[in-house]
């Protein structure tokens, strides 16, 4: 039978923007680097014209010193000068080939704190689909934002070991929902998560990645989860000593070779709350990775990222130690964790308790 409708990119970039609130004669620029897919980018240039906004397309040029890329957007460039005269960016990402814009970057921030609504849309259509945000999501996100934001201290635990505390006290809480509708927001599409910044001295305890766990593009593509157990130990803040086998060695020496001492710190930690994404096989991106219904985030490195909105942002003090390259963070994802926010138990061993927040 022939199915009864059919649903061109073009409806699905309108509905992704729509839950962005784009309204006629807003002024609109979609940005990419000068590698992009055509097919997705033009979905989203029909959309916009459908929506009546006032769109541009911004288009980076490569930006390289000697054989290195370097940032795609500088400071104070003329790319920096239309992306702040925009209502909104929509930044489509369709290809990992070449340096792209980093939200950790001076220049992000300057725009942001300028105002202009931000949305990074990773332009797989497979992905727009399936992770597609709904009100449920949207409203146990926020919700968990809150709880985050007035919380001053966050304990994790775990059956295999992990016993943690994290400080937080004036730290935001910030939740991914997929929408920028006020001024100033920051989101990622097809992203359901909740988290925060630590304050950078305070940490003390240990994670335990479990076998199952993730510790990321560390171990190659997303869904080669780990064979070993790698136990974490924090003092004041900051790694002190990794436990383990093979993995355990493996990862210092990482750390160690990156040369990065803001990657022995937290850069943020907090739950995910989509519950359409997935855990492995052969679609895990890093969208169903950070998202991942219960799971805690613990990532690793810098944390600056921030912007004006309540509940958008990291606001951390943890600083690159170099401006650009911006590495991806370190750490990962683990399952199956308690989590609590001061008194209040958030997760049981990896399912959400408060029913506002299920
Ligand atoms: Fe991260």
């Amino acid at each position: 039978m022939m199915p009864q409708r059919t649903d061109d990119i073009s409806d699905l970039c309108e509905a992704v923007l729509s839950l962005s609130k784009v309204t006629a004669g807003e002024r609109v620029c979609l940005l990419t680097t000068h590698v992009f897919d055509e097919r997705v980018l033009d979905g989203f240039r029909i959309a916009l014209g459908r929506l009546g906004a006032d769109a541009v397309r911004l288009i980076l040029p490569p930006q390289t010193a000697g054989p290195g890329w370097v940032n795609p957007i500088q400071l104070g460039s003329y790319a920096e000068r239309i992306l702040k005269g925009a209502n909104m960016v929509v930044r489509v990402n369709t290809t990992r080939t070449v340096a792209d814009v980093s939200m950790y970057t001076q220049v992000v921030r300057e725009v942001l704190f300028s105002g202009v609504r931000w949305l990074d849309v990773n332009g797989e259509e497979l992905l727009m689909r399936r992770l597609f945000p709904t009100q449920a999501l949207i409203a146990r996100t926020r919700g968990g934002a809150e709880r985050m934001g007035k919380a001053q201290t966050l304990r994790i635990t775990s059956p295999a070991g992990t016993d943690l505390v994290i400080r937080k006290r004036g730290r935001k809480g910030h939740a991914q929902i997929g929408v920028v509708d006020e001024p100033g927001r920051w989101d990622n599409f097809g992203f359901g998560l909740v988290a925060c910044a630590p304050e950078e001295d305070q940490t003390q305890g240990r994670v335990v990645f479990d076998v199952g766990d993730s510790l990321g593009l560390f171990q190659g593509p997303y869904h080669n989860l780990m064979n070993e157990r790698v136990t974490f130990h924090f003092e004041e803040g900051k790694i002190v000593r990794v436990e383990g086998g093979n993995l355990a060695r493996a990862y210092e020496g990482y750390l160690k070779k990156m040369n990065r001492p803001e990657h022995c710190r937290i850069a943020h930690i907090g739950w995910g709350t989509h519950d359409r994404a997935t855990w492995s096989g052969p679609s895990f991106t890093v969208g169903d990775w950070e998202s991942y219904y219960g799971n805690v985030m613990l990532h690793l490195g810098h944390n600056i990222f921030d912007t004006p909105v309540a509940n958008s942002g990291l606001g951390g003090r943890n600083k690159p130690s170099a401006d650009w390259p911006i590495p991806q963070h370190s750490g990962g994802v683990i399952l199956g964790h308690s989590l609590w926010l001061d008194g209040e138990q958030i997760l049981e061993e990896g399912r959400i308790v408060p029913r506002d927040l299920q």
